[in-house]
């Protein structure tokens, strides 16, 4: 049957995803799977209603017009039409900063400790509580849109300003300082972890996607640390009720405990990301990897 790789969208995420999007469907033909390109939710729906495909490839990123955080998989599920990656909750949970943070707490995974921030809070007393430094999220964007890291109470009042240009709400959590990582989920199977070096201080939206000079160390850790880390970022995905593929976000403080920042439900795939680069570790390649990925919906 023919596949559709879902997008593009309107979510703040819309040109990473069109790049992620672009780079699957070169990779499915390649393997002789007969795909062709949708630009977002609606264009999906319309092209359903006439039949034209008969299962969804999503790369769509983010939440709002993005399709990354249930409502997506909600409208594809009434229609009875097969899908990638997780469904309607572990879309919808992942999606959300706090809420996957609040499941991560009630079962004992480790996760930075942090405050949501609601309409007239005393943003002052939560950074103090937390003790700085902190980071200022909205809790529902990706590619580190909207995030400021802030260590003095004096920058408060800009980065919130910047997370409230998003919808949704906002979150304050501690800064963990040590190292970035990130583990790909696929299937039933954590990928090697890679280490995030960047040439910059941050791992912001430019290191992420611009920069030429950031690095990655894959696997990230050796024996029983990569291993744990590993085993940590499989738990933390299916707690979510995770499914299909993904990639769980951690940062590893400087004495070596790992806390969990989120998941992404569909990570990026463009060529700086980091899921490809996990598999290619395996011998994966990545028109193998989207085949495996594509394959989970024939089961
Ligand atoms: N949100 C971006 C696409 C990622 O996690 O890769
Ligand atoms: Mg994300």
């Amino acid at each position: 049957g023919r596949v559709a790789v879902l997008l593009g969208g309107t979510s703040s995420e819309r040109e990473v995803s069109l790049d992620s999007g672009r780079n699957v469907l070169e990779a499915l033909r390649s393997r002789g799977v007969d795909a062709a390109p949708v630009d977002g939710i609606p264009a999906l729906l319309e092209a359903l209603r006439e039949t034209r495909f008969d299962r969804v490839f999503n790369v769509l990123h983010g939440s709002h017009g993005g399709g990354e955080d249930g409502v997506l998989q909600g409208l594809l599920a009434a229609c009875g039409v097969p899908f990638t990656g997780s469904g309607v909750l572990g879309s919808a949970l992942s999606m959300d900063k706090i809420r996957s943070k609040q499941v991560w707490q009630s079962i004992g995974l480790p996760t930075p400790a942090y405050r949501r921030l609601l309409p007239g809070q005393d943003v002052r007393a939560a950074a103090r509580e937390l003790g700085l430094p902190v980071i200022v999220k909205p809790a529902c964007e990706g590619s580190s849109v909207g995030i400021s890291r802030v260590f003095s109470e004096d920058d408060l009042d800009a980065a919130i300003e910047l997370a409230r240009r998003y919808p949704g709400e906002l979150l304050m959590e501690q800064l963990v300082v040590g190292g970035e990582f990130t583990v790909g989920i696929l299937g039933e199977m954590a990928l090697p972890s890679i280490q995030i070096v960047p040439a910059g201080e941050y791992y912001d939206y430019h290191a992420k996607y611009v920069a030429e000079d950031t690095r990655y160390l894959c696997p990230g850790l050796e024996g029983g640390d990569e291993a744990g880390l590993r085993s940590l970022a499989l738990a933390a995905f299916r707690a979510l009720d995770c499914a299909g593929w993904g990639r769980v976000d951690v940062m590893r403080d400087e004495a070596g405990r790992n806390w969990l920042l989120e998941v992404n439900t569909a990570p990026g795939m463009t060529s700086h990301s980091l899921v490809p680069k996990a598999a290619a570790q395996l011998g994966i390649d990545f028109p193998e990897l989207c085949w495996r990925i594509l394959s989970q919906t024939l089961a």
